[in-house]
């Protein structure tokens, strides 16, 4: 029918992906959307042709009967639940990145060597480390969570016409990096092929491309680090920089990089949030994003060279980069108590610090010593040239961060 509005659901529209994803949708003409999440609270302020459904993915039948009203025309599946075990799970204990790096180059001398002796071995180590990335989805509940909400809308009263599916860098293993995985190969196309061992988005891009089937397009999106405002935001590095920079500046400390210089000079990338719901929009009605995968990365390639002198400037500190890094638990040894007295300092409202920062996810990411840089030749041959520079990216959190009181205002320090 022409003119008939797309009626689009966003699976996950409360995570840092959905959320700007549900709002940049929900402000183009012609789209009616529709955002899952099992609790909506935070999406409440957002405006826009914009419809709240409270449901598990778990659950099939609730789904079906929730959606039963609507005829859905496009699915944004952006939902994400962690595997037990891994990164996220341990709390707000600290990684240590240069611990992480010794572990990882002693893998390297004394253990990738033995894998091609031993299937066992090889699929142990593997699993191990992919449990301790938080990647390892045996379970397949990341899997059954796409399979349930696609197959409630490829029924009527739904119209299917495209599934756009949001996986990530760790497709290719750019969490393992060259010490762990010998095959490792950068820049990153979509036709690198995924690291060893089970790989969670391998099983849910395939499946997605067998179900699709000629009965709907599909497209699938990789992006790196996520950078956008997210109501759960204690796993994201945007917001974790800010508050280690302002916790440091609390305590009359420089902005010390505590990963060591191998890192320091890493060459990698970020993904804003507003340039992947452009992405996500694009790959989803324009023909040439059909059936197709694609990565998704701001314009520029960074390394912390560049961008902890700008925090630095950014926050008014000086900055340290002590070549073989420094122990995160000894620089944010009492950082509740310091958060504390910066939030009654700043009129800052109460808010619990691991509710917007995460030491273990801050150490983790630093700790990444090897380049995970990616293409966007095919995205740009067939259409998409659209660039973000992470430099305004960073700047506009840090704004919002202000704005929303999450870390004290420049303008009234
Ligand atoms: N964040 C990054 O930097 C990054 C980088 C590269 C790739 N990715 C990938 O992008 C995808 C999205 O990641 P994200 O970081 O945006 O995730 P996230 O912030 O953790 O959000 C996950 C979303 O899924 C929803 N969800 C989880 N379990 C659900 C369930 N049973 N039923 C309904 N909704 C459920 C959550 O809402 P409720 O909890 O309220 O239900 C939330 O809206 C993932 O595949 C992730 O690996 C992320």
């Amino acid at each position: 029918m022409k003119n008939r509005k797309n009626v689009a659901v966003i699976a996950g529209a409360t995570g840092v992906a959905g959320r700007t994803c549900t709002e940049f949708l929900a402000h183009q003409p012609n789209w009616d959307v529709i955002a899952i999440a099992r609790n909506c609270s935070s999406l409440r302020e957002l405006e826009g042709s914009l419809t709240l459904v409270e449901a598990d993915l778990n659950d099939k039948q609730v789904l079906a009967k929730r959606l039963s009203q609507f005829e859905v025309s496009h699915l944004f599946y952006t939902a994400w639940v962690n595997p037990p075990g891994g990164l996220r799970d341990k709390g707000q204990s600290i990684i240590e990145p240069m611990q992480i790096q010794k572990q990882m180059a002693f893998a390297k001398r004394w253990v990738v060597p033995q894998l091609s002796r031993s299937r066992r071995l090889h699929d142990l180590f593997y699993r191990g480390f992919q449990r301790a990335a938080g990647s390892l989805d045996l379970d397949q509940r990341n899997l059954k969570m796409l399979s349930n909400v696609t197959g409630v809308l490829a029924q009527p009263p739904h119209r299917l016409k495209h599934v756009a599916l949001l996986t990530g860098g760790k497709f290719y293993g750019m969490h393992m990096g060259p010490s762990i995985y010998p095959g490792y190969t950068t820049p990153f196309t979509e036709q690198t092929p995924t690291h060893p061992g089970h790989n969670t988005y391998a099983e849910m891009e395939g499946y997605l491309q067998e179900v699709a089937n000629g009965r709907f397009s599909w497209s699938v999106v990789r992006p790196t680090f996520i950078i956008g405002p997210s109501p759960k935001p204690s796993q994201s590095i945007g917001y974790s920089l800010a508050i280690y920079a302002w916790l440091l500046k609390a305590l009359g400390q420089p902005l010390i990089f505590p990963a060591g210089s191998q890192a320091y000079s890493a060459k990698g990338h970020y993904s804003s949030a507003c340039l992947l719901a452009k992405m996500l929009h694009w790959s989803a009605t324009d023909p040439n994003g059909a059936n197709q995968t694609f990565n998704l990365v701001n314009g520029d390639v960074v390394s912390w060279e560049q961008l902890w002198p700008w925090l630095g400037d950014y926050f008014d500190m000086p900055i340290e980069v002590p070549a073989d890094g420094m122990s995160l638990k000894t620089l944010l040894k009492d950082r509740e108590q310091t958060w504390d007295d910066l939030r009654q300092r700043y009129q800052l409202p109460p808010r619990p610090l691991d509710s917007v920062f995460s030491a273990n996810f801050l150490g983790a990411s630093l700790a990444i010593n090897w380049d995970a840089t990616y293409s966007m030749a095919k995205a740009e041959a067939l259409g998409f040239d659209q660039t973000i520079d992470t430099y305004s990216m960073f700047a506009d959190l840090f704004a919002t961060l202000e704005y929303k009181q999450i870390i004290p205002s420049k303008k009234r320090v």
